[in-house]
């Protein structure tokens, strides 16, 4: 049985990831940081299952900040395969946080390939590399591929950029196989509640089930290549079965804007927006006039990226990889869940986010 361990497990990839694996027949183990309440929700359903019962699911205890922690989990555990997921990974949270983001996102990567290196253990090595490492992209540079330039535009980019180039140094340096998945944004009914997607899906089933008025955002022209997060953690695992080990692109090859993503999410629940207004004005209205969305400045950021689209030509090509799911499903899946689970939480039930 092969095994494999997980750092991030509890995020929005790690718990897809997991599933994936554990349907692989590997024995999983992910690795989670100690917290003083549960961080474990999005993969209670595994801890508690059959998985974990039989002994193919397991936790340990850990934290990329300590070094050994990491010698200590992967010495036990001998892996052989590592999913490095896990990452402070708000970018906006980065520019308040820029050394423990630095700390998790970046150095935390030299801990872990080290102690690979140093345990000999043979194992291949995931990167969770990211497109916000594109930062500004020149006109010349759209979609982004494997060859586009960096221009990194947060604490968090910067150590995402060092994170990939060690990735790639460790492998030429020592022949581990280890690989960097850029990986354009990627989102489901998982996803935490402060990336823009979930924070819309919530805003929009708040308001429709009256217990918001509006929805407070930043800047609506931002443009992403947005994805399935299920479909992407299939790539990861893709690119750590091939014969060479390389650095591949992820994404859907589509971009939307903030503000088409808020079009598509009220319009799902019968409320479709008119905007009016620019800039700070900017508002979305109902069909009663009634303001639903608006500017707030609080969400804007030191640095932007405007905009991302990616082109996974690489992946499609070498690794047999192509998305199932539209961005239309997405934003759709993403609010009936959110639906869903307010009014359970209303009522003290639970939903099976899957
Ligand atoms: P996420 O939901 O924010 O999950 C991050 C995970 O990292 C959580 O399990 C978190 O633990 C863990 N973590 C943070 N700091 C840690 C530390 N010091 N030690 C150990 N664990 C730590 O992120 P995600 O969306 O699943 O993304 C997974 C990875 O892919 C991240 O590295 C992210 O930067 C990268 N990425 C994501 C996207 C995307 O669109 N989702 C795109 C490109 C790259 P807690 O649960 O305890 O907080
Ligand atoms: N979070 C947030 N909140 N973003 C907003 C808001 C708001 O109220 N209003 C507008 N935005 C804009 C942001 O300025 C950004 O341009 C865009 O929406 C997407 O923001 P996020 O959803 O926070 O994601 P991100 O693109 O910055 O980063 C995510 O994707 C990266 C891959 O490109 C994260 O998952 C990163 O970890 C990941 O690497």
């Amino acid at each position: 049985m092969k095994k494999a361990l997980i750092t991030g497990v509890t995020g929005q990839d790690g718990s897809y990831l997991a599933e994936f694996l554990l349907d692989k027949g590997y024995q999983v183990w992910g690795l989670v940081r100690r917290s003083s309440d549960s961080n474990t929700s999005r993969i209670r359903h595994l801890a508690n299952g059959p998985a974990a019962a039989s002994g193919r699911f397991r936790l340990a205890h850990g934290n990329l900040g300590d070094s050994g922690s990491l010698h200590r989990v992967l010495g036990a555990v001998r892996p052989d395969e590592v999913y490095n997921l896990a990452a402070q990974s708000d970018v906006r949270i980065s520019f308040e946080i820029p050394e423990e983001t630095s700390e998790s996102a970046g150095v935390g990567v030299v801990r872990l390939l080290e102690g690979i290196r140093q345990l000999g253990l043979g194992a291949r090595f995931y990167q969770a590399s990211s497109s916000e490492m594109f930062g500004k992209v020149r006109p010349a540079e759209v979609p982004q591929r494997e060859t586009t330039p960096f221009h990194p535009r947060s604490p968090y980019a910067a150590a995402k950029v060092f994170a990939y180039h060690l990735t790639r140094n460790y492998r030429e340096s020592y022949g581990i196989f280890a690989v960097n998945g850029i990986l354009f944004n990627h989102e489901s009914p998982r996803r935490g509640e402060n990336f823009v997607t979930r924070k819309i899906t919530r805003g929009v089933a708040r308001i429709k089930l009256g217990l918001d008025q509006r929805l407070r955002l930043g800047n609506l022209q931002a443009k992403r290549d947005w994805g399935y997060a299920a479909d992407y953690v299939d790539a990861m695992w893709r690119m750590l079965q091939v014969e060479e080990p390389d650095d591949y692109v992820v994404a859907t090859g589509r971009s939307h804007s903030v503000r088409d993503f808020c079009d598509l999410a009220f319009a799902r629940v019968g409320l479709p927006l008119r905007w009016s207004g620019a800039g700070l004005d900017e508002k979305g209205h109902a069909a009663d006039g009634r303001v639903l969305v608006e500017i707030d400045p609080e969400f804007f950021r030191p640095a932007e990226v405007d905009a991302l689209i990616g082109d996974a030509t690489k992946a499609r090509e070498r690794l047999g990889w192509t998305p199932t799911t539209s961005f239309e499903t997405l934003v759709e899946m993403m609010v009936d869940n959110d639906l869903a689970e307010i009014e359970a939480e209303a009522s003290n039930q639970t939903v099976d986010r899957s």
